[in-house]
Formats: C-alpha cells, structure tokens, sequence
C-alpha cells in the first residue's frame, strides 16, 4: 500500500509528545532527529551541490536584522529559532551556511552593511517533505508544507510585544547589544524597531487581519501550505514602497491577501535551474 503523510503533522504530534514529557522546554526539538531524507529523483542536473545552493541561495528578501531574530521570544518563552521554525513545517538544513536556520533561509550579509539579516529564499516555500511507509523524502522544487502565515503573524506580535512590554524591551535590548549596553544605543535600538513595525504591523494587519470596516472579506489564516503570495507582494509595493510620506506607507492601497491558493510546485527542474542563473547574475 502506497500511504504518503504530511511529515509536518507528524512533526507536530511527535513535538506535542515531546512537550507532554518534558515539564519545563528550554528548546523546541525539531526535525534534527529524523532521519535522513531521501531525495526525489529530479533528473541528472539536480546534484547535491545545486541542491546546497538552492536551500540557501539568497534571492534578496530581508525580513529583519538578524540580531533581533535571534533575540525574539515566543510568548512561551522559548527562542524563536530554537526549533529552527520547525513548528512552522520548515525543513532542517544541516548543511546550511547559517547554522540553526531551516531550508530557504539565510543570515545574508549585504556589502557596506553593519550586520547580517534574517533573509528567505525560493527554497523555503518551494521544497517538500512527506513521509512514505515512515519514511521521510524530500521533493526539491515541491509546494512546501508550512505555516508561512503563522511565521509572519508571531514575528508581528513578537515585535509588538518588545515594543509595547518594557521587560521584554529591556531583555530583547540586552541580547542584540549585549549584557550592558549605552542608553543612546538603546535609544536607537528602539527607534530602529518602532520603524521597522510601524511597515510590517501595517502589512500583517491588513494583509491577515482585515478589519470586518475595511472590508467585507473575511481573512481566514493561511494554516499550513497555503500562501497568498501575490496579495502579499502587492500590498508591499503598493503599500509599503512607492509612497512618498517619511515612512512611505500607504495602508489604504493594500487589501486582505486571501486568495485561496497554495504553494504551487515549479514545474520542472529547467524553472529551478534558469532561475538561480537569473538570480545569480542578478545579485
Ligand atoms: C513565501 C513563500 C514563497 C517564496 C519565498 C517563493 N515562492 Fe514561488 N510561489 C509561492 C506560492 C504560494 C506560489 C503560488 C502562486 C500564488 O501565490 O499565487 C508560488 C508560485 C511559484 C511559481 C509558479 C509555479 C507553478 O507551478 O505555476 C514559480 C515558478 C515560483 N513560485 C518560483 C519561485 C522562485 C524562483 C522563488 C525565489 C526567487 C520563489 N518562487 C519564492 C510561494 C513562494
């Protein structure tokens, strides 16, 4: 019998075991434990190699610094990255160049920047893991199975939190800047947060919270394996960057990202491969 499971709910009932028989978490256990995928066969042009750079190939999409990622806190506590996002569905990447980051993401270090920042690649939303008889295979190019939208929604409200909580402020200062650091450079620390949220606040709430006054539709969350990519990228060029206010945002042009399509697969190996040639010469 060919039975095929999503390895992200098995993921998440062996982690609910693992919680259930651990009285105080310190670290979410992810997907270290599996055991080796197998990979799909995509051909002869597909080789290890391009698959190591595929997984972290960086297309250029900055979420934040990746200090403040790494100083985040779940409302439980627990780091954001000490699961290395598993709880979201993403894959484990052991080979990767950023240690304790998953498939599709990367610390990227940009040329004249002072600090490295929390980037995700193609590789993220578009490379699958499902279990056959038990066993994990991996799909590189196939629609992910994760919680994207769970992942953009907790950063929001984790951000919201540092800035709205002054212990959380104070303990989220010290681990980007260290145990005791300058007023000035807490000061600035702030600033630079209240910037940052003041733009993705105003994308989260409007892309997935529509206010029932703003509009008609009703947002439903995403759940895993499903991302309305195209509402998401309208809203943030047409919201977030072509405006000419100090902050450059323009709530009003963006709508519910509720489209009701999933994370589509790329077609053939020829997609993969054109487009980290594009890609490479692009950046
Ligand atoms: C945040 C998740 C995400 C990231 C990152 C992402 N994609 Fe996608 N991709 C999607 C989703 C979701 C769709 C389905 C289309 C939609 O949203 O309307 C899609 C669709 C596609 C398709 C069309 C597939 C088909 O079968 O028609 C291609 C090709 C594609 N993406 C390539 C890429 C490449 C190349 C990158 C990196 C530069 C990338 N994607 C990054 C989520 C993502």
């Amino acid at each position: 019998m060919f039975h095929a499971k999503s390895s992200f709910m098995s993921m998440i009932k062996r982690s609910a075991k693992t919680l259930a028989s651990i009285a105080v978490v310190a670290s979410f256990p992810a997907l270290a434990d599996d055991a080796a995928p197998k990979f799909a066969d995509q051909g002869k042009g597909w080789t290890g190699a391009l698959r190591k750079e595929f997984y972290g190939l960086d297309q250029g999409a900055r979420i934040m610094p990746y200090s403040w990622i790494k100083a985040l806190k779940h409302p439980d506590g627990t780091g954001f990255l000490d699961d290395a996002l598993g709880r979201y569905g993403y894959l484990p990447n052991p080979d990767g160049e950023t240690p304790g980051l998953p498939v599709g993401f990367l610390a990227a270090a940009d040329s004249g920047a002072k600090e490295k920042t929390f980037s995700m690649t193609c590789a993220a939303c578009h490379t699958r893991q499902i279990e056959i008889d038990g066993k994990p295979i991996r799909i590189d190019g196939g629609p992910a199975i994760v919680d994207f939208g769970s992942l953009l929604d907790d950063m929001d409200k984790a951000l919201g939190k540092v800035l709205g909580d002054d212990a959380s402020f104070a303990e989220f200062a010290q681990a980007v800047l260290g145990s005791s650091p300058s007023e000035d450079a807490r000061k600035q620390l702030r600033q630079d947060v209240v910037t940052w949220f003041a733009s993705y606040d105003t994308l989260i709430q409007a892309s997935l919270h529509p206010k029932p006054s703003d509009d008609k539709r009703v947002a439903l969350p995403w759940g895993p394996a499903r991302a309305d990519c195209v509402g998401m990228i309208f809203n943030r060029v047409t919201g977030l960057d072509i405006g000419k206010t100090p902050n450059r945002i323009i709530a009003g042009n963006m709508a519910p990202a509720d489209a009701p399509v999933r994370n589509l697969r790329l077609e053939c190996i020829r997609a993969r491969l054109d487009a980290m040639a594009w890609l490479r010469a692009k950046w």
